[in-house]
């Protein structure tokens, strides 16, 4: 049994690790599923749950494929959509210790809010999530926690980065929907160089969707935009359409964007030392900012970037849990 589970809920994908090697991740899919427990769609990792809490016995589809659209709004985190998210990781962290475990008793939860929303009051309602119970295919499951440790998104990553001492750090995690950046001077937050943006991967996706459709009619899914982003290409009946030009100006577009936006927080971004780039759109999207700022200042990607959240909320708690 695990005595320290770590949950990254983000608006594409939860991120989850535990204290045994644990590691998986799930997309942020949630939908109101019928009580007759009939699923929608044919993903493959859905789950049909009942959840208890603040979801008041509601059934849900949670899970689900890559190519369900992401429907979660603004602000989720601490709503029942967030609370249905939660009791998905719960029930495939229970599934992940073999054999039929319905309960667990942990030590640490930590979970994380995005940076601008670290606020007392929404830390605190956080904190109270300690209790998640839902069913599935009438079995009955619970995962209770004595502790929830509520970590801001984007600075838990500073736990997988060396530093040394007087080093001032940019930090950037680029998520689906949102952008969270800050500065560290010696691993402390500088403040007002922080902050919540809401433009992350969704928006350059969003633009490679709209250059598509002027050029064929037709929409891309999320899905196929990402691809193309990696190809620079798309089959469209029998032909191929070539959008390198546009790749190239949307992602070049999207760092000028986010360097003009940076700036009134970061000041002279020259002056640091370096720049650390983390989240899932640092796989997508890092590679081009990184040629981008070429000899002007030392880029770096993090090592496993998608988990760099959620692995920085465990290193977290094995302190806390005093190992
Ligand atoms: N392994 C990967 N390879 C390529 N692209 C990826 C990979 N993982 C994630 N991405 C892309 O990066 C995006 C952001 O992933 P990430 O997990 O950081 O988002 P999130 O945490 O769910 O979003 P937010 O931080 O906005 O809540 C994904 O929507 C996807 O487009
Ligand atoms: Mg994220």
């Amino acid at each position: 049994m695990s005595k320290l589970l770590a949950v990254d809920v983000g608006y594409s994908q939860v991120k989850v690790v535990d204290d045994r090697g644990g590691k998986f991740l799930f997309p942020s899919f949630v939908d109101r599923s019928f009580s007759t427990g009939i699923k929608l769609g044919g993903g493959m990792d859905e789950t049909v749950m009942t959840c208890g809490g603040i979801c008041q016995g509601k059934s849900y589809v949670v899970g689900g494929n890559s190519s369900s659209s992401l429907n979660l709004a603004a602000n989720f985190h601490g709503t029942p959509e967030w609370y249905a998210l939660m009791c998905k990781a719960m029930f495939d962290h229970l599934g992940s210790m073999g054999g039929k475990v319905t309960d667990t008793q942990l030590e640490y939860l930590g979970i994380g809010v995005p940076l601008d929303q670290r606020k007392n009051e929404k830390v605190k309602e956080m904190e109270q999530f300690n209790f998640f119970e839902f069913s599935v295919d009438g079995t009955p499951y619970t995962a209770r926690a004595d502790k929830v440790v509520v970590f801001p998104q984007g600075m838990a990553m500073l736990q997988e980065i060396d530093f040394h001492e007087d080093e001032e750090i940019g930090l950037i995690d680029i998520g689906y929907k949102t952008l969270d950046v800050m500065v560290l001077d010696g691993g402390s937050l500088v403040s007002d160089s922080y902050t919540s943006l809401s433009f992350g991967v969704k928006d350059v996706l969003g633009k490679i969707k709209d250059q598509f459709k002027a050029k064929t009619g037709a929409t891309l899914s999320d899905r196929r935009a990402q691809k193309l982003l990696r190809t620079k290409k798309q089959t469209y009946g029998r032909e191929t359409i070539s959008m390198a030009k546009e790749v190239k100006e949307i992602t070049e577009g999207y760092w000028n964007n986010l360097l003009k936006e940076i700036r009134p927080f970061w000041g002279e971004i020259e002056m640091l030392d370096r720049i650390v780039v983390g989240g899932g759109g640092a796989v997508l999207l890092g590679d081009i900012f990184k040629s981008k700022l070429a000899g002007n200042i030392q880029v770096e990607i993090m090592d496993d970037p998608v988990f760099g959240n959620v692995t920085g909320y465990m290193k977290s708690l094995h302190s806390l849990a005093g190992e």
